[in-house]
């Protein structure tokens, strides 16, 4: 019989989608432009189920049972048109082809559209979990038509990562909105990594901590409210040590951060719809600094503050308020995330369910985390609330954070410890709770040079103050 499903890009990432597939019972298809690592594959892990190893895209196709699903694992941008153009002369009307890669939302819509205008089903999906978890239960973000999703669903559904009986994906919405959805997971991947790495850095550099005793603080911290997976593998990088030199590990790592360039999509796409996505920015803006080699090294001279260590009283509780610095910040970095995926919903037309976005985190990416289901609970209780801020949960360890997280960040600021994330996100807080915000005085410099009008608090309208007569009453334009 012919095969149910097919993969056509064998890297590490395409290999373990097709065995999990396999696996799973389904009979898959392989492809690979190098027929060696098809062949590999089916060496190596043939037993692990039914495998077609095919040597041409010709054969690929051929092999596959109609309608025809076809996921694309290869490198985003040109790779990816590439494949798709060659594929496409082989499909039928019906036919459904899945890009797991993370291409940008844009591409997306343009390839589903190009596709739509074939016949064919585009479903531009993430896939989130890196190596483990394509192979043992990713978490699936596909777009693409309702019709694409029938054909498909249930087998992404069958793969993917399951919590509480629930599998950990779901149809986001048309054309663009699962690569839209995975790139914001992304920013808030960032966002949160860098948060942990500023809780590390205080601990370690304020708090004087070593990388062994911060792995036991965020191992405890592991079975509490910040339970996760990323906690859990900050306490697994902290506690390892260089076999080498028998140092920690993170003493002998180059401090520059690298990226691929989705955080960055999403501050870029932040800022197209208008989205203060601070926390996201932050993170990107962060790891570009600390690959700037030339620049620190001639800032190194700068002049800082006298003290630079906590004393030991204020040491004693210091942990604990860097769990509620960092809990407090985290929430706060996952709403800016939210409110992002909503404004490209609204923005696109694609009726993105937040909650279920929620629900498809718990289990198989890397952002899953027990918070998840908070988030999820929240969006339950009301789908079309403006911030996760205002859920009572929210609130409630918000408000609980209050003293502890600007001790933080004040006791950052004093000590000299860069900490971006957390007051960015501290920042926001309180650009949110002001009353009033001195836009007003923006307002009025924009008018006085550039006559650029302000509305007023009493009166409805657009004014124009003449600065150069003072005493005029102001002008309505
Ligand atoms: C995932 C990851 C995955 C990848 C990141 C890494 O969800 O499985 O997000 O997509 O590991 O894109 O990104 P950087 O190389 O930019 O840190």
């Amino acid at each position: 019989p012919l095969a149910q499903i097919g993969v056509t890009g064998l890297a590490v990432m395409g290999r373990n989608l097709a065995r999990n597939f396999a696996r799973h019972g389904y009979r898959v298809a392989v492809h690979n432009r190098t027929e060696a690592r098809t062949r590999a594959l089916v060496d190596e892990f043939g037993g692990e189920g039914d495998f077609t190893a095919t040597a041409s895209l010709e054969e690929f196709t051929a092999a596959l049972e109609r309608p025809r699903r076809l996921v694309i694992m290869v490198k985003a941008g040109q790779p990816t048109d590439d494949v798709i153009d060659e594929l496409v002369p082989l499909l039928d009307e019906g036919d459904v082809v899945v890009d797991g890669g993370n291409a940008h939302f844009l591409d997306t819509r343009r390839r589903e559209q190009a596709l739509r205008e074939r016949g064919l089903h585009f479903v531009g999906s993430g896939v989130s979990g890196g190596e483990q978890g394509a192979l043992e239960g990713p978490s699936i973000m596909p777009g693409g038509s309702e019709e694409s999703y029938r054909v498909l669903g249930p087998l992404l559904e069958d793969i993917a990562a399951q919590v509480d009986g629930r599998p950990c994906c779901t149809h986001v919405g048309p054309d663009g909105a699962g690569h839209f959805v995975k790139m914001v997971h992304n920013g808030i991947e960032y966002a949160d990594m860098q948060l942990i790495a500023e809780a590390y850095d205080l601990l370690r550099h304020a708090g004087g901590l070593q990388p062994p005793e911060i792995a036991a603080v965020f191992r405890e911290w592991n079975g509490g409210r910040l339970e996760s997976y990323l906690i859990g593998i900050t306490a697994d990088v902290l506690a390892h040590t260089d076999a080498a030199t028998g140092r920690p590990f993170v003493d002998v790592v180059l401090d520059r951060a690298e990226q691929k360039g989705t955080g960055r999509w999403t501050v870029q796409t932040a800022l197209e719809l208008g989205v203060p996505v601070s926390g996201i920015a932050e993170a990107v803006f962060a790891r570009s600094l600390s690959g700037h080699a030339e620049l620190r090294k001639a800032s190194a001279g700068l002049p800082g503050p006298t003290e630079t260590w906590l004393d030991s009283a204020a040491s004693d509780r210091f942990a604990e308020d860097v769990e509620q610095a960092l809990y407090a910040s985290k929430i706060v970095a996952y709403a800016q995330g939210f409110q992002q995926i909503q404004a490209g919903s609204d923005e696109y037309g694609w009726r993105i369910d937040p909650g279920a976005m929620a629900t498809i985190w718990r289990g198989g990416c890397i952002i899953r985390a027990r918070f998840l289901d908070r988030i999820r609970a929240a969006y339950e209780g009301d789908r079309e609330r403006p911030s996760l801020l205002t859920d009572e949960h929210f609130l409630q360890a918000l408000a609980g954070a209050q003293s502890a997280w600007r001790r933080v960040v004040s006791t950052a600021a004093q000590l000299g410890v860069p900490t971006p994330g957390f007051a960015t996100a501290l920042a926001y807080y309180d650009s949110l709770r002001a009353r009033v915000l001195p836009a007003a005085l923006i307002q009025g410099q924009r008018d006085f040079f550039g006559a650029h009008t302000y509305r007023r608090i009493d009166r409805d309208g657009s004014f124009h103050t003449r600065w150069e007569e003072p005493g005029r009453p102001e002008e309505e334009r």
